[in-house]
């Protein structure tokens, strides 16, 4: 009546794909522990790691909420203590909100003996998300629960597709220790896009896709441009550019910001090309006076 687990950070967008492309990184992440208890209520028992920011309220934390609408929708009347350890910084672009809501909903439906398939689970975790950032993106959330690189086809019906990635695909993610929360990061966004934009993004998304399915790197590293999020939020990242040519000169096949920022990332081939470009990364972000963080991993 008890399990721990893991659900893995994640990097959304990976620059065109705006709240419809993500994949999930081999570290951070999040370690969670569930037990059952008589007490027929869902509770936050400790959360460490947060330096005690995030809220312990049930209706306000995302793996809280991401349980109680399991049990709700199944019906079932049980009682959950949770206690979330957060291996990851918060407001970091990593998914740290859906990584909390996909182990909570995770480790209970083991618990109830596996009612759902893992895929169902996923309405339960953008609950979580809704609580987090005001709105139920899957991007994050997806990756962190079927691992490896997702595309949300559509939203409404809930449509995701797994997309199949070249051995040798690195990624090297950095965190500067700046926060910028997911809510603030969406505000600074426009509701309209211009045709033409729009046009250079479909064709961006498309070829990455195409990319990935065909082993295909040069087509990867074109197709990784972001003409509509990521003028406006780069905005919020400092030294932004510079850390760009300097991954690019060492390398990485294309650049971008991991999520909502403020971390960043790349892509390379093989993973030799990945280490170097996180120490130009590194070098960029020790010269902008931030402490950082910095993970390789296959993707
Ligand atoms: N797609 C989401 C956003 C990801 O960009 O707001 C947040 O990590």
């Amino acid at each position: 009546n008890a399990i721990t687990v893991f659900a893995p950070a994640t990097v959304a967008n990976v620059t065109c794909g705006f709240d419809v492309m993500g994949f999930a990184i081999d570290a951070p992440g999040d370690t969670l522990e569930l037990k059952l208890t008589d007490s027929k209520e869902v509770r936050i028992v400790e959360i460490t790691g947060d330096e005690g920011r995030l809220p312990l309220e049930t209706e306000r934390n995302t793996a809280g909420v991401a349980v109680q609408m399991y049990l709700e929708h199944l019906g079932i009347r049980q009682g959950v203590d949770i206690r979330l350890h957060k291996q990851m910084p918060l407001g970091s672009g990593l998914g740290s909100s859906a990584a909390s809501a996909v182990g909570g909903v995770y480790a209970i439906n083991k618990l109830m003996g596996e009612p759902l398939k893992v895929e169902e689970l996923l309405p339960f975790a953008l609950e979580g998300e809704r609580a987090a950032c005001g709105f139920a993106h899957a991007d994050n959330a997806a990756a962190s629960l079927m691992g490896g690189f997702i595309l949300v086809r559509s939203y409404a019906p809930l449509d995701v597709v797994r997309i199949p990635v070249p051995e040798n695909l690195y990624i090297t993610v950095i965190h500067p220790d700046v926060e910028v929360p997911t809510k603030q990061a969406r505000r600074l966004l426009k509701e309209q896009v211009p045709l033409r934009d729009a046009v250079t993004q479909w064709g961006n998304v498309g070829g990455l896709i195409a990319g990935l399915m065909s082993n295909d790197y040069g087509l990867i590293g074109r197709s990784m441009q972001d003409v509509i999020v990521e003028p406006l939020r780069s905005t919020l990242i400092p030294g932004f550019e510079q850390v760009r040519t300097a991954a690019m000169a060492a390398g990485a096949l294309g650049f971008g910001i991991s999520g909502s920022g403020p971390s960043q990332f790349t892509f390379s081939e093989g993973k030799a090309t990945a280490d170097q470009v996180a120490a130009a990364m590194e070098k960029e972000i020790q010269a902008l006076g931030f402490t950082y963080q910095v993970y390789v991993s296959k993707v």
